[in-house]
């Protein structure tokens, strides 16, 4: 039987969440755009993943827009003390498909009461900042979500795509818990913003943790996945666990199979010399 054996991780010093999560942008239709093919299978995928003991569950009012909200508010009871889902705020879509960076204040607050009612918890476990907007002052946007958590509407704020300057101009505001940043085996341009979170003490989410799933041809690999019958996906999510202790990988995935295989990830030690020769 397979089940979330991540270690746990207390976001915001409070919310117990086993570090691997899931991220739930895949559920939507095509290009992240509308509703999935089979909307009953996408409620499946989510309920699966909880009874997999996947705990913490991100989205975005983006990713949709409003659709993968919507199925996890249909779907599950995010209300369970035990269940933490971070949503973001802060990107609009077009009907290409474009993400455009929109950091408002007022535009913000609006947003987080729609990601409420969608989602259909009261107060927001963990509300992220999607993207700086150059068009918006940074700390004009983090103080929105500072006077949402100052107000209750939201426990903790996150932010996502920042610089480490970004972040210690946010956390000059209000107590960041979380920060979300591309990063996986492959791909880790951002290390010295992963390094600032072990340093503060909070949690950083990696989002591509299997790089969107074509991770490149990776040295040494694949003799690593042979040596611990895993297929190199699931080496990439034990590297990210491995490699620091404040990551949560959030695997996004449609498939129940993957799911699985994800979740299983949780279990696999990679030794010391395989962490390194992947690093
Ligand atoms: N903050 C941001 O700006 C930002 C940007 C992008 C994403 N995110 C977040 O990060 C999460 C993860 O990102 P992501 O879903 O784009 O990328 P990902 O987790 O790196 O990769 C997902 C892709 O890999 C495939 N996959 C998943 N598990 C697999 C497995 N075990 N074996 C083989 N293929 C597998 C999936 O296809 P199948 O569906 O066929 O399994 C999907 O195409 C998102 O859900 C979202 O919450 C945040």
């Amino acid at each position: 039987m397979v089940t979330n054996e991540s270690e746990t991780f207390d976001i915001g010093g409070e919310l117990t969440v086993h570090r691997l999560g899931f991220g739930a942008m895949r559920l939507t239709g095509e290009d992240i755009i509308g509703e999935p093919d089979d909307e009953a299978h996408a409620h499946s995928v989510l309920e699966r993943a909880v009874e997999l003991g996947v705990d913490f569950i991100d989205t975005a009012d983006s990713y949709g827009p409003g659709v993968s909200e919507r199925l996890i508010g249909e779907a599950l009871d995010t209300e369970r003390e035990d269940l933490v889902i971070a949503t973001k705020g802060g990107l609009l879509r077009n009907t290409d498909a474009d993400w455009l960076a929109h950091g408002d204040p007022d535009y913000l607050r609006n947003a987080q009461l729609c990601s409420r009612d969608r989602l259909r918890m009261d107060p927001i476990d963990l509300y992220q900042h999607h993207r700086p907007d150059p068009d918006t002052p940074f700390e004009d946007s983090i103080h929105a979500l500072a006077e949402m958590k100052d107000e209750g509407l939201i426990r903790h704020v996150g932010v996502s795509n920042v610089s480490v300057d970004q972040l210690d101009r946010a956390r000059d505001i209000v107590d960041i818990a979380t920060v979300q940043n591309q990063y996986n085996v492959a791909h880790r341009d951002d290390e010295d913003v992963l390094e600032a979170c072990e340093n503060y003490g909070i949690g950083f989410i990696p989002w591509f943790p299997l790089g969107a799933g074509d991770l490149g041809d990776i040295d040494g690999i694949g003799e690593i996945a042979q040596r611990h019958d895993a297929t190199p996906y699931q080496i990439a999510l034990a590297w990210l666990l491995g490699h620091s202790d404040v990551t949560l990988p959030i695997p996004g995935t449609s498939s129940l199979d993957h799911l699985e295989q994800n979740v299983a990830a949780s279990a696999i030690d990679l030794t010391a010399e395989e962490l390194a020769q992947l690093s």
